[in-house]
């Protein structure tokens, strides 16, 4: 105990994370998700916690075991949820990192009662979801930082460069599928950090946690300069 006290380089920090997926409704028992397990942001808040910040977890569905009392979770379910969770805190944010696989598109009328099987075929009309990212992107004033995610199975880093511009990210980690592993609900990723004033910075493959170890430090070296 204390032999290894290190300086905490979060303290006093406010840290917002989204994380997990998104259900968007179509009738009370369906709906449109995605397989993201949200162990990065998880991972993410426990690492921000460990080094001293307060940090809010908006969590999509998903099992979350938060082990610290520096992490207050909130649990939403639709990217509208998460968008005005998001909004009403972003605000008192030092550094927001924007994990969560928000779907794009809705449901455009969801049925008020369980639809019922009848022809060989149905459409579900879609609209837009928000752009939690880019809005917040909009709101960010000078000291703060966001951070985003990407995924892409091609043209990976113009993609991605594109995408920090686009929503006005001060860095943004691209998730490679390129080995073995590394995606959603495995434990392990490999990155890219690409930061707006830096080149970029390639990882191997590591476990979520050590990710997120590498994520933390590049955001600390962010807000130190
Ligand atoms: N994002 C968000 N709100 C959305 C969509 C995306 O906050 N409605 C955030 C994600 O959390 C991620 C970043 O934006 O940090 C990039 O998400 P991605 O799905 O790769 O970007 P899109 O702009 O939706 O582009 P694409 O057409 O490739 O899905
Ligand atoms: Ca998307």
């Amino acid at each position: 105990e204390g032999h290894f006290n290190k300086k905490k380089r979060f303290e006093g920090k406010q840290v917002l994370i989204t994380a997990g997926p998104t259900y968007e409704k179509i009738d009370p028992v369906r709906f449109i998700g995605n397989h993201s397990s949200g162990k990065m942001g998880l991972a993410l808040a426990h690492v921000f916690a460990s080094e001293g910040a307060q940090v809010q977890l908006i969590a999509g569905p998903g099992n979350y075991l938060v082990t610290s009392e520096a992490i207050t979770v909130t649990r939403v379910s639709s990217a509208d949820d998460m968008f005005d969770a998001v909004s009403s805190r972003f605000d008192q944010a030092d550094v927001s990192v924007f994990a969560a696989a928000v779907a794009d598109y809705r449901p455009a009328a969801p049925a008020e009662e369980k639809i019922k099987k009848s022809g060989e075929s149905m459409t579900i009309e879609l609209v837009k979801n928000k752009d939690i990212a880019a809005e917040m992107g909009k709101r960010k004033v000078k000291n703060q930082i966001n951070v985003g995610f990407a995924l892409e199975t091609e043209r990976e880093e113009e993609y991605a460069q594109e995408k920090m511009a686009k929503k006005n990210f001060d860095m943004i980690v691209l998730n490679s599928l390129n080995d073995n592993g590394a995606g959603f609900s495995v434990d392990t990723n490999k990155i890219t950090i690409f930061s707006v004033d830096q080149k970029p910075k390639l990882f191997p493959l590591k476990t979520k946690q050590v990710v997120a170890e590498d994520i933390v430090n590049c955001i600390y070296e962010k807000l130190q300069s």
